[in-house]
């Protein structure tokens, strides 16, 4: 949030803190604010939820002032502590404070410039380096919209950011590339915000900026010029969303939000994957290289939706590595006498980090010598603080008790690790992991596309709004994802589903199929080794010669399911194992509008949690 008004009433604070808690569901692990004061640039911040910044403002009675910019963060670069929250000074005399949404990619390059001139860090972020560029900056130009425009033109990544400095009152500076920055015009006060929550009890006037685009405001107006100086023009239009639905950027829900924020997921846990020389980098590791070349197996845990991410991830990091994967449900891992040792790595994949069975599953593995490593969502929890590695996931937090978002991030960090292992063990697979980081790199475009063609599956979704059972097919990768796709049905519809592979179907499941049954196939791509695509056609067959409505999710351009599907939703086309990306979107898309056809709690189904911390 970034706030200027006019110099009578000085009300920043207020504004800013307001504000600060309609974003709040977008970070909540720490808070800070800083105003512009007559006394010079004066910060606060705090580690956990909005309310322990408040706390510590009671205390603190910052004077009253007319600027001001507020953060709530949502750790991607150091842990959520009290240091590494936002605002982030910089300059001589910390005259400049500044934050930052979005990651760095470049950061330790330019962090290790800034060392060697002597700058001293206070955190362990990617914005600080930020913040001592842009005072830099400003020391040499005077001038805070260009000190901005010097800084953004040497960073890489996604980013917005918002800085303000003590020899410019009444002025904040905003930039953004990749990730989300709105305007709010007022009368003698402006606003700016991730999004329009931010400022929707005060102005509904609003100006939307381009990629590439830096704003600064005054309380007189709002400037916008482009990354390369040039003038430009935001684009003005009326909020008209009430305060609820400006919190979910307009849409009826948090879960249809998150879906729709599936290619920022995924492309956000790609970003700063690689260091100088184009090696693949994990976020933090006690395990040398030399530990995980010599590992012989790897145990994927996880529960639920994230133990469908590590089916997926199974087929990937075996094909890649040719190291054995196992995968198994936390709970039943604790409880048995699992056969591994100091050469087993056992991958845990947690989007809350704090679920007690995998948990206790990690402690399990790490007292019979295990090395462990996490795939986690959330900074600083319990599950990659016990860990002796971890690979974050970019998603963002996740609001709704049903996984979408997160187990496409899950995914893309578990190739990662896949890769990675690769690269860093050598074999034929090695080569091939620059080509298919690329084509993973492509990946959020076609799942942005694919979102956009989801108006047949609504319609499907509601006609079925009466349907008692529905069945999901798959093979290969396509098997998890028939499994989420059934699981994602339970949970948000409350209908009876299951997923099968698709070649067990006739040692049992397709007893099942009678007249009008639904059922939906995961097809895999045309391109699948050893004739499974074939394999899967016929299993079509078979369950539609039986009367089983058959809904088929397949590739653009596979014409062989056609004659045996009474629906075809199509999928952009990609290797088939990056395909789990995009096939399950659409029964993601089904569950939702089915549970919304039946009137339903998308965001809190009943009976579940969000995070379950028993076990
Ligand atoms: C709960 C949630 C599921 C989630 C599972 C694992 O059961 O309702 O949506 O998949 O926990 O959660 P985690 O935070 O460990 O990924």
């Amino acid at each position: 949030v970034g706030y200027v008004g006019p110099s009578v009433d000085g009300k920043a604070l207020d504004v800013v803190m307001e504000g600060l808690a309609r974003l709040e569901y977008r970070g909540y692990d720490s808070a800070g604010v800083a105003l512009v004061t007559q006394d010079g640039v004066v910060s606060e911040k705090r580690a956990g939820k909005l309310a322990n910044l408040r706390g510590a403002l009671e205390e603190e009675h910052l004077p009253p002032a007319t600027t001001g910019i507020g953060h709530t963060r949502w750790a991607t670069h150091g842990g959520p502590t009290d240091a590494n929250a936002h605002p982030h000074r910089g300059g001589a005399d910390d005259r400049l404070a500044l934050i930052h949404n979005g990651i760095i990619e470049n950061f330790h390059s330019l962090k290790k410039e800034l060392v060697e001139q002597g700058v001293q860090f206070r955190s362990e972020t990617d914005t600080e380096v930020v913040a001592h560029l842009v005072a830099a900056a400003y020391g040499e130009s005077g001038d805070l919209t260009e000190a901005m425009r010097t800084v953004v033109n040497r960073l890489e990544g996604a980013f917005t950011l918002l800085a303000v400095h003590e020899d410019a009152p009444g002025v904040v500076v905003g930039a953004r590339r990749n990730s989300p920055l709105v305007v709010g015009l007022g009368e003698g006060e402006n606003f700016l915000g991730s999004d329009v929550a931010a400022f929707i009890g005060h102005t509904r006037n609003a100006l939307e900026l381009g990629q590439d685009q830096i704003v600064t405001i005054t309380p007189e107006g709002a400037t916008v010029i482009n990354f390369d100086g040039s003038p430009a023009e935001g684009k003005h239009y009326e909020v008209t969303w009430d305060a609820a639905a400006a919190e979910k950027g307009g849409y009826a829900t948090f879960m249809e939000k998150e879906i729709n924020e599936q290619p920022h997921a995924v492309g956000d846990t790609l970003l700063g994957r690689t260091d100088d020389e184009g090696r693949l980098v994990l976020d933090q590791t006690e395990l040398s290289e030399d530990d995980l070349r010599s590992i012989d197996k790897i145990v994927i845990i996880a529960c639920g939706t994230a133990a469908y991410a590590g089916m997926v991830a199974k087929y990937a990091i075996e094909h890649w590595t040719r190291i054995p994967v196992e995968v198994e449900l936390a709970h039943e891992f604790r409880y048995r006498d699992p056969v591994i040792d100091e050469q087993t790595l056992v991958v845990s994949i947690s989007q809350s980090g704090e679920t007690m069975d995998t948990l206790m599953a990690v402690r399990h593995a790490r007292e019979l010598g295990a090395r462990t490593l996490s795939i986690c969502n959330t900074h600083g929890s319990t599950i990659p603080r016990e860990s002796d590695a971890v690979l974050y996931t970019h998603a963002g937090p996740e609001i709704a008790v049903a996984s979408t978002k997160a187990f496409l991030a899950q995914i893309t960090a578990s190739y990662v690790l896949g890769l990675y292992l690769a690269q860093l063990r050598g074999g034929t697979y090695a080569d091939e992991a620059q080509s298919v980081m690329k084509e993973l790199q492509g990946m959020p475009a076609k799942i942005e596309e694919l979102l956009g063609r989801m108006g047949r599956v609504k319609e499907i979704a509601r006609f079925m709004a009466d349907t008692r059972s529905v069945l999901f097919l798959g093979r290969h990768v396509g098997y998890p994802v028939a499994m989420e796709g059934a699981l994602k049905l339970k949970e948000l519809a409350y209908i009876h589903a299951e997923g099968f592979a698709a070649g067990e179907l006739k040692h049992g499941p397709i007893a099942l199929i009678d007249a009008g049954q639904p059922v939906f196939i995961v097809v895999p791509s045309p391109d699948t080794a050893h004739g499974l695509h074939g394999k899967v056609v016929s299993n079509i067959q078979e369950i539609r010669a039986r009367g089983a409505r058959t809904i088929v999710i397949a590739e653009d351009g596979d014409e062989e399911v056609v004659p045996f599907a009474d629906e075809v939703i199509r999928i952009p086309q990609s290797s088939p194992l990056l395909a789990p990306l995009l096939s399950v979107v659409p029964l993601q898309v089904f569950a939702l509008h089915l549970s919304t056809a039946k009137g339903l709690d998308v965001d809190q189904p009943r009976n579940l949690a969000k995070s379950v911390t028993v076990e």
